[in-house]
């Protein structure tokens, strides 16, 4: 059991749990990417990647300012978030539908580590340290537009998915096992 005795202490271990996400997430998002069918989404999940790498960067140099590591914490969260995403890219599904499982697996991470940079924001604000919080402000930033890129990617796939069609954004034009589904579907109508 670990005992904190101050909100200082505290906004260590916040940035202990988020260096692990983050870390986490560095294994996960290239396998995500790489089972992402439309073309955006692939390209999306690969920038976060490059982001996500200077996310743990910069709470290495939050860590640093605190004269703390930010090793030494497993973020559970994140882990099961993790294994969520395992599941979608796993999924039998035609693509624009395992695309549509994707997209939520991996908004539900964005909106975790919304949450959680929001939290250890403040708690840096409170404790005096405004340099550690202009490094976590500005994760927390990139972290909402990712959120918000994702929704907009969402908007396709998803009429894609229900459609049971390929996106219009998938990489090869090859007739998809869901596009000739969707075809011999009409052709007995
Ligand atoms: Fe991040
Ligand atoms: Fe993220």
């Amino acid at each position: 059991m670990s005992k904190i005795s101050s909100l200082s202490e505290l906004l260590v271990d916040e940035i202990k749990d988020l260096y692990s996400a983050e870390n986490q997430l560095l294994k996960a998002l290239p396998k995500m990417a790489r089972a992402a069918s439309a073309a955006g989404l692939k390209a999306g999940f690969t920038e976060h990647l490059a982001q996500t790498r200077e996310h743990a960067a910069r709470l290495e140099r939050a860590a640093r300012l605190l004269d703390e590591s930010p090793k030494g914490k497993t973020c559970h969260a994140m882990q099961g978030l993790v294994e969520e995403g395992a599941e979608a890219i796993e999924l039998e599904a035609p693509d624009a539908v395992r695309d549509a499982a994707l997209i939520g697996a991996a908004q539900r991470v964005e909106h975790y580590e919304i949450a959680a940079y929001g939290t250890a924001h403040a708690f840096a604000l409170a404790a005096g340290e405004p340099e550690v919080a202009a490094l976590l402000e500005k994760t927390l930033q990139e972290e909402g537009d990712t959120d918000k890129k994702l929704t907009a990617l969402s908007a396709a796939i998803n009429e894609a998915a229900n459609r049971g069609e390929a996106s219009d954004e998938t990489d090869d034009k090859k007739p998809r096992p869901a596009t000739r589904a969707a075809t011999a579907k009409r052709a007995k109508q």
